[in-house]
C-alpha cells in the first residue's frame, strides 16, 4: 500500500495506476461502513484510493471539526488490511493553501432542504473538496455511502452537472446488529444514549411498516416517525417521505409507481445521527 500526503506524490501515483481506479473519499476513522466501500471498489475496479481528509470547509463554527476523530494510525491499518493500494492523506494546507483563491462549487437544488438546511455550509463544503478530490486522484469510479442519503444524491447532481467523467457507485447502508446505521460519531454516545439512538431506525422501521400497510398519506408517515423518536427524548430535526432521486415532497405516497425514501435526523444529547431507508422495489 502506498501513501500518499501531498497532492504532488497522489498525481505520479495516478499515472502509475493500472486499470479503472476506484476512488473511496473518506473524513477517516473508518467503521465497518466505510469498509463495505473499500470491497465495493476493489470488486469494481484494478486500483482502489481511499483518501482520508477532515475537511475543514464542511464544518460550521458551532460543529465538532476540532474533536471530530482522527485516528490515522488504525485507519492505515484497516486500509492495508482491506487491499487498498493507495491511501491519499493530504494535510489542510495542501488541499486548502493559504495563498489560493477560495473557489466555490454551486450546490444542486436536491441539497437545498433537509441536511442543506440544518446545515447550511455543509454541502457547499461537500461539493468543493469532493470536486477537488475528482481533480487530484481523476478517478473513474468514486463510490458513496447511502447513509449519507442526500449527499449521495448532491454529489451525483454535481459530478453530471459539471460534466466529470467519473461514475458514482451508490453503496448499500450498513448497520450494526442492534439496527443502529454506521457512522463515526457513533463512538461520541453513551450507553443510554446509543439506546435512544436506536429510536431513528426504529422510526424508520415503522414507516416502512405502515407504508407497506398501505398508508398513503406522507404526513401521517412523518408524524408517526417524529413520534417513535420524540417518545425516546431524540431532538428531531426532520423526519420526513421523499422522492428518492430528487428528493422532491410528497402528498400522496404510492409505492405501486416507485420507491419512496424516508429520511430522519435528529440529536441525541450532543450528537446529531441521520439515518434513512428506500421502501417500495425498484431501486
Ligand atoms: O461522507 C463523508 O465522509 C464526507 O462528507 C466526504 C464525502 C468524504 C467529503 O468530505
Amino acid at each position: 500500500m502506498q501513501l500518499a500526503e501531498t497532492i504532488e506524490r497522489m498525481r505520479e501515483l495516478r499515472r502509475e495506476a493500472r486499470g479503472d481506479v476506484v476512488l473511496v473519499p473518506t473524513m477517516g476513522a473508518l467503521h465497518a461502513g466505510h469498509l463495505s466501500l473499500v470491497r465495493r471498489a476493489r470488486e469494481i475496479g484494478q486500483t482502489v484510493v481511499v483518501s482520508v481528509f477532515v475537511n475543514p470547509t464542511q464544518f460550521a463554527p458551532h460543529e465538532d471539526l476540532e474533536r471530530y476523530p482522527r485516528p490515522i494510525e488504525r485507519d492505515l491499518e484497516l486500509c492495508e488490511a482491506a487491499g487498498v493500494d493507495i491511501v491519499f492523506c493530504p494535510s489542510v494546507e495542501q488541499m486548502y493553501p493559504a495563498d489560493e483563491a477560495e473557489v466555490l462549487v454551486d450546490v444542486p437544488s436536491v441539497g437545498g432542504d433537509l441536511e442543506g438546511a440544518s446545515r447550511p455550509r455543509f454541502f457547499g463544503g461537500v461539493c468543493r473538496v469532493v470536486a477537488k478530490l475528482f481533480g487530484v486522484v481523476v478517478p473513474d469510479v468514486a463510490c458513496f455511502g447511502e447513509k449519507d442519503y442526500q449527499q449521495l444524491r448532491v454529489i451525483e447532481a454535481m459530478t453530471v452537472g459539471l460534466c466529470l467523467p467519473i461514475r458514482i457507485e451508490a453503496c448499500g447502508l450498513v448497520r450494526d446488529e442492534d439496527g443502529l446505521a454506521l457512522s463515526s460519531r457513533n463512538v461520541y454516545l453513551s450507553e443510554e444514549e446509543r439506546g435512544r439512538a436506536l429510536s431513528l431506525s426504529g422510526a424508520l422501521g415503522e414507516a416502512s411498516r405502515l407504508i407497506e400497510g398501505g398508508q398513503r398519506d406522507a404526513t401521517a408517515v412523518e408524524a408517526a416517525m417524529r413520534g417513535v423518536m420524540e417518545g425516546r427524548g431524540v431532538e428531531v430535526d426532520y423526519a420526513v417521505v421523499r422522492e428518492p432521486r430528487k428528493l422532491s415532497v410528497l402528498q400522496v405516497i404510492d409505492i405501486q409507481r416507485g420507491p419512496v425514501v424516508c429520511l430522519v435526523a435528529g440529536r441525541v444529547g450532543a450528537v446529531r445521527l441521520i439515518d434513512n431507508r428506500v421502501v417500495g422495489g425498484g431501486m
